[in-house]
């Protein structure tokens, strides 16, 4: 028997591959800070329980295939908010953010066709292009130029004959990078001009703490409708990560119809789960400025914390809840091990994401980190206390064995 070659060309998630060590640091009594995973720890709005309770109907039964009418008005009503016009047939609702992109590249990837996606960037994009034949054309950026990829002719540079999409996330995971109005407009040209795909992963979006930025969305460029691929999802936006509810969203009618055989193959997306999303959507605007204020808050506490740590690199992350990091230590993989495994400071210690995983270029991310600041603030000061604590003392060890 053989594993397919898409299979063996993934990789684990670099967010649970700790896992295993956590699990035995737990059973030896430390307390973990996670820090390590986007899972954010804001009440999920009650409307979404709400919902799910009054569901009554006998027979559970399979959802339309393109998704719940009632989920995909609300995702309609929310974009005319944003001066994004939808037809109910431009929105395809998929379990997750994560099936939308999935979809998206089994539906316009063969094999060896490339996708350009600036780094360091979400490391289940590899799986999704890889599970698709497809190939990651990187274009790399690093914590010296703060990760800013919107740079016209490095873009066009990686663009060959066999390019198919360029793939962004904005606000960025994991550098929370946003990009600008004009950024996004000569990102759009581009990808206009040479026919390709954008895929644009807009999960983060109301996560922009310049309020300069507004909500951004690529949605809003009308001329670039064909090109225009939007992965959104409920997961960040109402702390629901568990509802599993996503959507992508495409006016070229083509890529529509790929994606519905997809979606009508797995038939359907879980009948409850979009009940409580469509309730989602009846938040009150308050209930986003405040999301964003905590994280905005968060934020500040992390990355005042950081830049007192010496030798750490780190930019002010503009959006997201992500801030990446260059830290002082040989190698944050081999660190974070050693985190779970032998440090401790008052029977606690803290685990993040190592930086490599993040990058296609080999021997790029080797020193960074990136730290979800999904705790409440208390949380998140000792995490940064023990961080720092963690590399004083794995320092002091390094150059003991030296
Ligand atoms: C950039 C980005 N896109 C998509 C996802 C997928 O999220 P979900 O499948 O929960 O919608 C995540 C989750 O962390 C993410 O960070």
């Amino acid at each position: 028997m053989k594993i397919s070659i898409n299979a063996n060309r993934c990789e684990p998630s670099p967010m649970r591959k700790f896992h295993p060590f956590a699990v035995k640091a737990n059973e030896a009594g430390k307390k973990i800070y996670h820090l390590n995973i986007g899972q954010p720890d804001l009440e999920t709005p009650d409307v979404y329980y709400q919902a799910v309770r009054q569901f009554n109907q006998a027979t559970l039964a399979y959802e339309a295939s393109p998704g719940m009418p009632l989920l995909i008005e609300a995702i309609r009503s929310y974009y005319a908010r944003l001066g994004v016009e939808l037809d109910p047939d431009d929105i395809l609702i998929t379990t997750g953010g994560s099936e939308a992109l999935l979809l998206t590249c089994l539906s316009i990837l063969d094999p060896y066709t490339e996708v350009i996606i600036p780094e360091p960037y979400y490391p289940n994009y590899t799986t999704f292009v890889h599970a698709a034949g497809g190939v990651i054309r990187a274009l790399h950026t690093g914590p010296e130029e703060g990760y800013h990829y919107a740079n016209k002719k490095r873009i066009e540079k990686l663009i060959t004959k066999n390019t198919r999409a360029i793939m962004i996330t904005n606000p960025g995971n994991p550098t929370g990078v946003v990009l600008d109005e004009s950024e996004m407009r000569m990102i759009a040209d581009i990808a206009k001009k040479n026919d390709l795909f954008l895929i644009c992963d807009e999960v983060y979006r109301e996560f922009c703490y310049d309020d300069a930025y507004g909500v951004p969305t690529m949605g809003r460029f009308k001329d670039i409708d064909d090109n225009l691929v939007i992965i959104d999802s409920v997961s960040k936006r109402f702390s629901a990560c568990g509802a599993r509810v996503g959507c992508v969203i495409t006016k070229n009618k083509e890529l529509q119809q790929a994606l519905l055989k997809f979606c009508q193959s797995r038939l359907a997306v879980a009948t409850i789960d979009q009940l409580g999303a469509a309730a989602l959507y009846q938040v009150d605007q308050d209930f986003y400025r405040r999301s964003k204020e905590e994280y905005r808050r968060r934020r500040d506490v992390v990355v005042d914390r950081l830049r007192k740590i010496p030798g750490v690199v780190v930019e002010e992350p503009m959006g997201a809840f992500y801030v990446m990091a260059s830290l002082p230590v040989d190698d944050s993989d081999k660190f974070q091990r050693w985190l779970l495994e032998e440090f401790e400071d008052a029977g606690e210690t803290v685990m993040f994401a190592p930086g490599a995983p993040f990058y296609e270029t080999p021997g790029s991310g080797i020193s960074e980190v990136r730290i979800a600041y999904v705790l409440k603030q208390e949380d998140l000061e000792r995490a940064m206390d023990l961080l720092a604590k963690g590399i004083a003392r794995y320092r002091a060890e390094q150059m003991n064995e030296e």
